[in-house]
């Protein structure tokens, strides 16, 4: 059933061409989504940190079609190169979108795409890619419609991002952002991400996260299979409810600034989804022998120093070591001496929180 209120009413498909271009950032959830149901819809809600340093800069390039609008008409270059594979993905991310933007077929689309993160990190470019598109298609909307609001912008941005790939409704927005209706966060919505409307502790301004890449190979099991597996799983339902309590229970530490009840419940997380990925059926395993080498030292080191360094996981082998910014010096140190080893080619990435997209 097509959302209303997303779909424009007042819009005059001019004659325009011209370039757009945005960069998005990747997001890493503290509590996980993981599970959906129809329409890209979450069975539970989440919370990430947006991140700064590893994102996507797509530039689209449009202009108006004479004839032939049946089909949709786009070419994909990722760094330069043309990418014909990637346009089956881009095809169905249309085919959701297109009630909600309706002059897609009107157009010719070149859309050129880096991303600051090696292509073959395992880091998902899905989340900052699939945003910065929605987000060019959205420069579009606001020249045929110059009245939208800034507000009702990135909603809708976010609420197409959403339908390319689920964690990408909320890489648009920072340094927090939720997904999923809640009744402790005001404003929630199945629909859309929401930047986290409540205060938060000095303790997690400019957090750190530092990935490790453990294995820069594609994943054996997508996203999109996994999130497909929580169906009839024996405990998704009491996982869908942990996540709703994660949601309140965060809230209050955001707010405290504990930093351990922060660890304890971030880190569980992480588990749970991979425990997840064990329990379902088929299970498969995405952590590597290195990954629980990575985590073990983590937890030997914390207790030793005492220091408030802690980690998560998204659905891959790579581990994202999040700690706050005023032990930066010895926990960069940690990882160079006792990690480095366990990353592929000694290669890792410094990112932190940021503050969302943005337009060029
Ligand atoms: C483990 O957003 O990649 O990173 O909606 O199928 O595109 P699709 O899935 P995706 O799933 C991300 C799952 C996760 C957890 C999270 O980011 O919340």
């Amino acid at each position: 059933m097509p959302i209303n209120k997303f779909i424009p009413t007042n819009l005059s498909i001019k004659e325009i061409n011209g370039t757009i271009s945005w960069s998005s950032p990747s997001n890493i959830a503290l509590v996980k989504y993981w599970g959906k149901k129809e329409n890209q819809i979450p069975e539970n809600q989440s919370i990430s940190f947006t991140l700064d340093a590893c994102k996507t800069i797509t530039k689209l390039t449009y202009s108006k079609r004479e004839k032939n609008k049946e089909n949709f008409s786009f070419q994909v270059f990722l760094d330069r190169v043309h990418k014909p594979d990637f346009e089956p993905k881009i095809t169905t991310f249309f085919t959701r979108i297109e009630q909600y933007l309706p002059f897609l077929k009107e157009f010719y689309f070149k859309i050129e795409t880096e991303n600051t993160f090696p292509h073959s990190s395992g880091i998902a470019s899905s989340a900052s890619g699939m945003s910065a598109l929605a987000l060019c298609l959205m420069s579009i909307e606001k020249e045929l419609n110059p009245e939208i609001t800034e507000e009702d912008f990135i909603k809708k941005a976010s609420f197409l991002a959403r339908l390319g790939s689920g964690s990408a409704c909320r890489s648009l927005e920072g340094d927090l952002v939720v997904w999923g209706k809640h009744d402790d966060i005001e404003g929630s919505s199945d629909l859309f991400g929401v930047k986290y409307p409540y205060k938060v502790h000095e303790n997690f301004k400019n957090y750190q996260d530092t990935i490790l890449l453990v294995d820069k190979g594609e994943k054996q099991v997508s996203s999109t299979v996994g999130h497909g597996l929580m169906h009839g799983h024996p405990f998704a339902q009491e996982r869908f409810k942990q996540a709703d309590e994660n949601i309140t229970k965060i809230k209050a530490i955001l707010e405290s600034g504990d930093l351990d009840a922060f660890i304890a419940l971030v880190e569980s997380e992480a588990l749970t989804l991979h425990a997840m990925m064990m329990t379902s059926m088929p299970y498969f395993i995405l952590m590597k022998p290195n990954t629980l080498e990575i985590i073990n030292k983590i937890w030997s080191f914390r207790k030793e120093t005492g220091l408030h360094i802690s980690f998560t996981l998204d659905a891959g082998a790579n581990v994202h070591i999040l700690y706050p910014e005023n032990e930066t010096k010895a926990i960069i140190e940690f990882i160079k001496t006792e990690l480095v080893a366990y990353c592929q080619n000694g290669h890792y990435i410094c990112d932190r929180i940021g503050f969302g997209a943005k337009q060029l």
